[in-house]
């Protein structure tokens, strides 16, 4: 096994067997060899620092029925909100105030959120912040509507593919949605000149190794700039209520496998992982990513934004949430990088 992971260090790529094995390998030795070269290819190429990400989740409203997402149309149980443009502009003057150079705008599909809505929004952000990167996380859109947001000053996408398997996808995702459209979108996006980020939540109901597998292999063919990774957590108002949640080690394991895929990926420690466990973020900086994604939403709507239960939270307020950022970085001899961290 050290022999497969020594190649994936050194030429960052492996046969879909290899990938097989490595997932299904469960020597302990092994994997703390497969972690430790993760983030030691980290530590070579960004040092003991970790970008941060102000996430502004800017509406819980989404047109579409994705079965694992607690935001789903069909939940009545959500209270829904939409920020204004002046409560999104107010989030990254607090933002900018602490340090962040990122500000990431995440939400669901909201039709009231038009593409003109949001392109004027990203408008205001980039003449009042020129030094600031502006990530947009809003799903699926036309084409024009990502050119136009990038016209405008939108640096970055994140749009996960969830799962590569067309069939795996359309047990996730209702009808009127499908994986083709969301590898057109992908594309769109890094044609477009977007960094652009992808990733899956590990141990969504259904998914198989060989489907991990088909995700590594999409995920070396198309390079993302950034690769978000995250368990499965079950949500109790939607379908997918009684699965169980996937697994931490898997997630870590699939993290550093993608880091020595592409050792200058930015990767997040996500929420996710940080649910799960206590110490969830610590361990993702451990085992090879270099990011971590704050919350800067207002706290009056932060428990609204409930994509999956027990979801994390750092302190109520963004300042709070910093403070304990810093702290659980000091304790594995991490800092957090200040600049806004562009992938190069
Ligand atoms: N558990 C874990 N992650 C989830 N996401 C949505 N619902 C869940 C859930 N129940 C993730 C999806 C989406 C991102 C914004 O949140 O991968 O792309």
């Amino acid at each position: 096994m050290e022999d497969i992971i020594d190649k994936l260090y050194n030429e960052h790529a492996l046969t879909a067997e290899e990938y097989r094995s490595l997932l299904l390998c469960q020597d302990a030795e092994a994997n703390a060899y497969l972690q430790q070269k993760a983030q030691q290819t980290t530590l070579a190429r960004f040092g003991n620092a970790v970008f941060i990400r102000g996430l502004i989740e800017i509406s819980n409203r989404c047109r579409n029925n994705c079965l694992y997402c607690g935001i789903r149309k069909s939940n009545t149980m959500v209270s829904r909100y939409s920020l204004s443009r002046e409560t999104i502009l107010s989030c990254c003057r607090e933002g900018y105030a602490l340090g962040f150079r990122t500000f990431v705008l995440q939400g669901g599909e909201d039709v009231s959120q038009t593409d003109d809505w949001i392109t004027e929004t990203v408008t205001c952000i980039r003449q009042e912040f020129p030094d600031c990167a502006i990530t947009l996380s809003l799903g699926e859109k036309p084409k024009e509507a990502y050119q136009r947001f990038f016209n405008a000053g939108a640096n970055r996408y994140l749009l996960r593919h969830e799962t590569f398997n067309e069939k795996h996808y359309g047990n996730l995702h209702p009808s009127e949605m499908n994986q083709a459209h969301r590898l057109q979108c992908l594309q769109w996006l890094k044609d477009i000149g977007y960094q652009t980020g992808t990733g899956i939540m590990v141990g969504s109901p259904g998914q198989t190794i060989d489907h991990l597998v088909e995700d590594l292999l999409f995920i070396e063919r198309f390079q993302p700039q950034m690769i978000g990774i995250g368990p499965f957590i079950p949500h109790a108002d939607t379908p997918f209520a009684d699965e169980p949640a996937g697994s931490i080690e898997l997630t870590l394991k699939l993290l550093s496998i993608f880091r020595l895929m592409h050792p200058s990926a930015l990767i997040p420690a996500t929420t996710a992982l940080a649910s799960l466990s206590p110490d969830g973020r610590e361990r993702g900086i451990l085992a090879g990513a270099n990011v971590v994604m704050p919350n800067l939403s207002p706290s009056s709507v932060r428990e609204k934004y409930t994509l999956y239960n027990h979801k994390a939270a750092f302190g109520s307020e963004a300042a709070e949430g910093l403070q304990l950022l810093v702290k659980q970085l000091n304790g594995i001899g991490y800092q957090i990088s200040y600049l806004r961290g562009d992938y190069n």
